[in-house]
């Protein structure tokens, strides 16, 4: 286990209680849960690894794969969903070839979900890094891909 891995477990006692703040500050610390770190945490705490799969897994707030240098994060909450966010989420998803939940293999995009971004007024929208985008049509999604290759619009 690396150093920064080992200090993080250094501040919990191994109890059961402590899977999911445990799982927390790994993420914290690495930005996601690689699954090797997943199998040490089960036998740190003693609880089969298929808990901690199963625990980290029904949990959106943990990601398995390391976010991208462009992070999306496509809203699927109540307002958004009823003004069409699942067509956004699949602009997304089909331009950048990749699911829900992963990152692009260069590591430059990643795409994941949120509940609610907090800007329900402007549905659908998605927050590209820390930058809302607000009234979403999945053409204005491939726009900002052929826009950002074409390095007219930073992000
Ligand atoms: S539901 Fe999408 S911002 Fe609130």
């Amino acid at each position: 286990m690396e150093a920064s891995l080992k200090s993080v477990f250094s501040e919990f006692e191994g109890r059961q209680e402590d899977l999911i703040p445990l799982l927390q500050a790994v993420q914290t610390r690495l930005g996601y849960l690689p699954k090797d770190v997943l199998l040490e945490i089960s036998s740190f705490i003693h609880i089969p690894e298929s808990r901690v799969f199963g625990v980290a897994t029904f949990y959106t707030q943990f990601r398995f794969s390391p976010a991208g240098k462009t992070h999306i994060m496509a809203c699927r909450g109540t307002a958004c969903h009823v003004r069409g966010a699942p067509r956004i989420l699949k602009a997304f998803s089909d331009t950048l070839g990749i699911l829900e939940g992963e990152a692009t293999g260069d590591l430059e995009y990643s795409l994941e979900t949120v509940a609610c971004i907090g800007a329900c007024g402007l549905a659908p929208c998605a927050m590209i890094n820390d930058r809302v985008e607000g009234k979403l049509t999945p053409k204005k999604v491939r726009g900002f891909f052929r826009r950002r290759l074409k390095n007219e619009i930073k992000v």
